[in-house]
């Protein structure tokens, strides 16, 4: 079964449709660090349903927004934006046309693609030369790791195996595919919500972790990512990491 789909994908789109708010800060990590340009055409890997796709189209020439899952990309064809085009293959199996992009951004994904060497392969093909590539994801030792394998993967409706990231392999992967030494940085993203419940129901349909509870679901996030009080919410710890490098 392709993990993003059925109730997976469905409870997926649900919560960020539910909770349009409580993932600002991200938004906030892409305008910084990939800095789209109006003249730019740019490919998203690992889109979802199309959390970053609205305004990156915004800011942009041309979006290619990519993700294996049809199912994640209904929502994006939804949004009858003509500078979109919708590609579905995963990083490792884009068949796009050489030096065609200024830029790729992607978050949160590519820790579901267990062929990064054929990924980076392929992202070195389409950008153009100096062409950045930006990925935010999830490293090895975080806290946000422990979760995914504490929490998500007992609990996800799917299982959660993946393949986070080390600072080491991400150079590795740069140095051999034609990038240039990438800077790596932390990212204290902080996820905000109204009430500790909806943190418990948001986390609880973002991972499909349908075998436990929303209550659980919260419980776990406060005691590995931790959840401060601040300004009238409840903030959630995201601990993730930004790559961006160049081709060279
Ligand atoms: C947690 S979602 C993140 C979606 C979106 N970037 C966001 O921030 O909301 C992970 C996405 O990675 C996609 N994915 C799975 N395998 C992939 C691969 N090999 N290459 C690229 N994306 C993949 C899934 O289909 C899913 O839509």
């Amino acid at each position: 079964m392709m993990e993003f789909s059925g109730i997976r994908s469905k409870m997926y789109k649900e919560c960020l449709r539910e909770y349009p708010l409580a993932r600002e800060e991200d938004l906030k990590v892409m305008k910084k660090f990939l800095s789209p340009k109006r003249y730019e055409i740019i490919l998203e890997v690992g889109a979802g349903s199309g959390f970053f796709s609205a305004l990156l189209a915004d800011l942009v020439q041309e979006l290619v927004v990519s993700d294996p899952s049809n199912e994640q990309l209904l929502e994006v064809e939804a949004l009858g934006r003509q500078n979109i085009k919708l590609v579905a293959f995963g990083a490792d199996e884009l068949n796009l046309g050489k030096e065609k992009f200024d830029a790729i951004w992607s978050f949160g994904a590519l820790h579901h693609c267990f062929n990064k060497t054929a990924a980076f392969k392929n992202f070195a093909r389409v950008l153009k030369k100096n062409g950045r590539l930006v990925i935010g994801d999830v490293f090895s030792g975080s806290k946000l790791a422990k979760h995914f394998d504490t929490q998500v993967a007992r609990y996800c409706a799917t299982g959660h195996e993946v393949a986070f990231w080390t600072d080491e392999f991400a150079e590795s992967l740069c140095f051999l595919s034609g990038f240039e030494k990438p800077k790596i940085e932390d990212l204290k993203i902080e996820w905000k919500f109204k009430t500790k419940k909806d943190l418990g129901i948001f986390l609880y349909k973002l991972h499909a972790m349908v075998k436990t509870t929303p209550e659980e679901c919260l419980k776990g996030a406060e005691k590995i990512l931790g959840v401060k009080k601040k300004k009238g919410f409840y903030c959630l710890n995201w601990p993730m990491k930004i790559l961006v490098s160049k081709k060279k």
